[in-house]
This record gives C-alpha cells, sequence and structure tokens, in this order.
C-alpha cells in the first residue's frame, strides 16, 4: 500500500490464471482510492515478462524515494527459477494513477546471494532468509511518534522522541509480530526495548501480536493526506480449496487500521481508518443499559452480516473475577476453548453474538471479554468463539483468544465502575460477508476472524449482547449501524478524470 499525489494504491500478488496461489506464474495486481473504502480496478502493475521474472513476479513493495518519485522493488522468479531481487519504475511519474511500469533491462539490481538457497530470497516484499535465521516475510520498519501521539511520521523521521517498530510475518505459526525499540540510522540496527519484559528482545515469539486472529503479512504506510500511519493486512480464506476454486477467488484484505503507540509506550494501538463510518446507514443503539447475569437481549433493526458496532462494557465489582494460573497467560487460545462463551464464570463472560441466525441461534460468532484474578491483580481475556459461527462442514471454526491490557484493577481500588471499551465491527468489503474485524480495550487488542455463516444466504444475520457472568454487567453505550455496501475493484474508465480529480466516492463507483 502506498500513498502518492493524491490517491492511495494497492499493489497486490494476484493469479490471473485462478483462485489458487501455486497454481501458474504470478503478477502483481493494482487497485485506486481515493478514500481507502472504493476501490477501482487499473489491471495488473507487473506481469511476468522478462527473464528476470519469467517464473513469477512474486513480492513487491513500493516505496517514495527521497526524490519524490515511486518506485517497485520486487522479488522476480527467473528463467532458471532463481528468486532475485528487481526493481522498475513508472513509466510516467506525472501519472497519478501510476498505470505502467518500466523494468529496466538492468535487473535483476540483487541476484540471488551465495548464502541463500534459490527457492529462500523471495517471499514478499524484503523479507530473505539467510543460512543463519529463519525466513522472516513482509518486514517492516517505521517510526512511530511518542507516547500517546495519534499522529503518524514518515518513514524518514528520526529525533529524540522517535520510537520505531518492527513488524515481522512469520510464516512457520502464520502470525504477524511486533516489538516496540530504537533504530540506529549509522549502524543500522533495530534494539527492541528492554524495558517491556514482555519484549523478549531478538526472539520474536515472544514479541506482540499485531492481531491475535485469522490475518497475516501487514504492511504499513504513511498516509500524508492525514498524517497518519496506516496497518492493512491480507485475510485468508478458511473455507476449502474447492470453495475457493468455485467462488474464483479466494483471500481479501482487512479493513485499513490507523495505527500509532499507546500512552504507555509499549504496545501498538490499532483503529479501522474513520472513513468507514461514511458507510453507517441505519442505526440502533443502547444507552445506559444492563443485562443481568444469564441475560441475552437482542439489538433489533440491524443486520448484522455487514455492520459496525460500537460497545463498552462496565463491570460493576470485581469480586467474583474467577482466579488464574499465572502459566495460562501463555496460551490464551486454549484458554477460550475452555472458558467459551457458554462457561458460566465469575466476571464474564460477556460480549456479542453477531451473524446470529435469529432465534435458534443455531449459528452465531461470539466475541466476548472475561476478566480474571492473578493474585491480586486482574486481566482481562478477550476471545472470538468461531465453533458456532457455520453450519457448514470442512470450515476452519477455531477459538481465538488475547489479552488485553486495561488497568481494570485501578478502577477497582479507587472503587469505582470499571469500564472496558471494547469495539467491533463485521467488515463490509467482502462480498460473502465473512469477516469480523474486532477492536478490544480502544485497539490494543485486535482479532480478526473468518466466519462462513449459511444462514445469510437465505436470512438476516442478528445481533446481540449477552452476559454470562454471576453479576448483572453495564452497557453505558452501544452503537450498532449497518454498513452500506462498498464499490470495490470496479474496473476503471481510461479516461476517467474524475477518478484523479475528486476526493469523494461516488467517482470511483
Ligand atoms: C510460467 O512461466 C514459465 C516460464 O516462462 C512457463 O514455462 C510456464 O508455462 C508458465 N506457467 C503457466 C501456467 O503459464
Ligand atoms: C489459510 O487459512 C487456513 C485456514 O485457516 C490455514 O490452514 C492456512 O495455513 C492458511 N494459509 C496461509 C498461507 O495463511
Ligand atoms: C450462557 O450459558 C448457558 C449455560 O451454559 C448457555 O446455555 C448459553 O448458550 C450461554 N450463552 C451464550 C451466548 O453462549
Amino acid at each position: 500500500p502506498v500513498y502518492y499525489n493524491g490517491m492511495y494504491h494497492l499493489f497486490y500478488q494476484y493469479n490471473p490464471h485462478g483462485a489458487l496461489w501455486d497454481v501458474g506464474n504470478l503478477s502483481w495486481g493494482h487497485s485506486v482510492s481515493g478514500d481507502l473504502v472504493n476501490w477501482a480496478d487499473l489491471g495488473n502493475a507487473l506481469d511476468p515478462t522478462a527473464l528476470f521474472d519469467a517464473n513469477g513476479c512474486a513480492s513487491v513493495s513500493v516505496t517514495i524515494l527521497p526524490d519524490g518519485n515511486p518506485v517497485i522493488l520486487y522479488s522476480g522468479i527467473d528463467a532458471d527459477r532463481r528468486q532475485v531481487q528487481n526493481i522498475a519504475f513508472p513509466k510516467n511519474p506525472l501519472d497519478p494513477l501510476l498505470r505502467e511500469w518500466v523494468k529496466p533491462s538492468y535487473n535483476p539490481v540483487v541476484p540471488l546471494p551465495a548464502d541463500v538457497s534459490p527457492d529462500n530470497f523471495l517471499h514478499r516484499r524484503r523479507g530473505a532468509a539467510s543460512r543463519d535465521a529463519v525466513m522472516a516475510e513482509c518486514p517492516d520498519l517505521f517510526p512511530v511518534a511518542p507516547r500517546g501521539a495519534a499522529e503518524g511520521l514518515d518513514t524518514s523521521a528520526r529525533g529524540p522522541g522517535v520510537r520505531h517498530v518492527l513488524k515481522v510475518s512469520m510464516p512457520d505459526k502464520l502470525q504477524d509480530y511486533y516489538a516496540v525499540g530504537r533504530y540506529d540510522d549509522e549502524t543500522d540496527t533495530f534494539t527492541p526495548d528492554e524495558e517491556d519484559a514482555r519484549g523478549g528482545g531478538g526472539d520474536y515469539r515472544r514479541w506482540r501480536r499485531i492481531d491475535h486472529g485469522h490475518l497475516y503479512v501487514s504492511m504499513t504506510f504513511f498516509d500524508a493526506r492525514r498524517n497518519r500511519r496506516v496497518l492493512w493486512a491480507w485475510v485468508n480464506e478458511s473455507d476449502s480449496e474447492a470453495d475457493d476454486v468455485a467462488r474464483g477467488w479466494s483471500g481479501l484484505q482487512s479493513f485499513p487500521r490507523a495505527l500509532w503507540l499507546d500512552a504507555g509506550g509499549r504496545q501498538l494501538v490499532q483503529w479501522s481508518v474513520e472513513e468507514i463510518e461514511t458507510l453507517r446507514r441505519r442505526r440502533a443503539d443502547l444507552v445506559d443499559a444492563e443485562v443481568e447475569a444469564g441475560g441475552l437481549r437482542e439489538i433489533g433493526d440491524v443486520e448484522s452480516s455487514q455492520a459496525d458496532v460500537d460497545v463498552v462494557f462496565e463491570v460493576p465489582s470485581l469480586v467474583r473475577a474467577e482466579g488464574l494460573d499465572p502459566s495460562r497467560l501463555l496460551d490464551a487460545d486454549a484458554l477460550c476453548g475452555e472458558k467459551g462463551a457458554s462457561v458460566r464464570g465469575g466476571v464474564g463472560p460477556f460480549g456479542l453474538l453477531v451473524m446470529a441466525s435469529g432465534d435458534d441461534l443455531r449459528e452465531h460468532t461470539a466475541v466476548f471479554f472475561r476478566v480474571f484474578r492473578i493474585l491480586h491483580e486482574y486481566t482481562v481475556l478477550m476471545c472470538t468463539d468461531l465453533t458456532r459461527s457455520s453450519t457448514m462442514a470442512g470450515v476452519y471454526k477455531p477459538m481465538h483468544g488475547g489479552f488485553v491490557n486495561v488497568d481494570i484493577e485501578k478502577d477497582e481500588h479507587i472503587e469505582s465502575a470499571s469500564p472496558i471499551p471494547c469495539t467491533l465491527g463485521t467488515e463490509p468489503l467482502t462480498i460473502d460477508h465473512s469477516i469480523v474485524e474486532s477492536f478490544g480495550g480502544g485497539g490494543r487488542t485486535c482479532m480478526t476472524a473468518r466466519v462462513y455463516p449459511e444462514h445469510v444466504a437465505t436470512g438476516s444475520g442478528h445481533l446481540y449482547v449477552f452476559n454470562n457472568g454471576s453479576d448483572a454487567v453495564k452497557v453505558p453505550k452501544l452503537e450498532a449501524w449497518e454498513l452500506a455496501t462498498a464499490s470495490v475493484n470496479v474496473v476503471a474508465a481510461e479516461d476517467d478524470d474524475g477518478l484523479v480529480a475528486s476526493e469523494t466516492r461516488q467517482v470511483l463507483c
């Protein structure tokens, strides 16, 4: 993803030969948007046409050079099936759509290094593996503003308050991890902060997760128009390959998220870009409501298969929080599996049921919280339970879990209510209504899930708030909106000047 000359661009790995990744040689697709919500397809930016990419254009990164011109660096699989790094320039840098790209004949610019195997020098944008290290896909190193400041920084930003984030995507786990630290230009070295014991130094397995669900190879870009850093990720399918082939496509992008360093300076906060609000339509809400122990309450009038929900829960007391052994902090997924939405608890589980099939609840996806006590401290677990998301067989229906870093304990000590803010959005941009993106604790813990409910084909999706804890929970605020359908990858007309001139979304529709 990149912002250039008034337009947002997404260059993405695309297989013109079918819905599966490993059938045929890869190209790079290219879409543009004026608002990050509605997108137009511009056709392929790169196709495998030269000796240095004959077997595929496998992995791409776009960046803006100091002179302001964009450049593509990409991994080609050459005629001998070796992975090499190539460069490409826009044919006309003045074209804001950057439609055509030129690959100079002096490619590859980085041939295969002697200590790297021919099939390990690719891996989606800038990754590489050496004999001494495991492969990392899509590494992304970017500066963030000092604690709590939401504005983004351009990649070249340096200065006393500037921190850096290193994000890596690890193929052994298919998960994205990050560490906050400092980058030294002189030595070209990134050092994770030591003050954060959970930082785990150089061991990515102890770094924080970008998302605790089903999301991979995220990348960020600096959005100069709105002065923010935006993260964007690929979310693959969880149904069968046969389903992908039948549908004719597979994989999608999450909704773009703004991200920044939280006030504590140790973790990132992510939130869907505000442009999603332009899609909001019919609204339902709860104000100062209460859900009793064992309660289930439908939020009427909102079709939850395409919706955006913002909810705050307030826990009147932590006295009944269940005790937890500290060793259980290591596997949130398993803990969510054991302590699911239907396992009655002390403080929680409480949360939302989305994409629910009406009264019988045969199909539903539960997104919920549960508060535990560890010695004299409290911790909040967030779960997305997919086990009942679909009655369809052959679909991956895991339990996703993560801990939410909110200071619920502090509020307990001053004996006031402890709000646990959680926002949950069901993603509107997919034609099959199959993604749920949740942001807990104001965006500190994010969870993306793919769901394939069968009821949406014939009926509407329902939305509920529930509480299976021992005491009532308060819901000071719940706002839910149905979302209009965005316009995604409409083929742009050749001479559509409006596409360039205007920033309003209907131009792209
Ligand atoms: C992929 O490219 C190679 C080299 O040009 C070619 O031999 C092969 O037929 C291509 N495969 C497909 C499915 O087009
Ligand atoms: C895609 O999703 C499936 C199901 O979750 C998973 O088993 C598979 O490993 C994923 N593939 C990639 C490349 O992420
Ligand atoms: C709440 O717990 C009861 C009893 O275990 C269960 O029947 C019900 O399905 C649970 N609610 C949800 C939303 O899981």
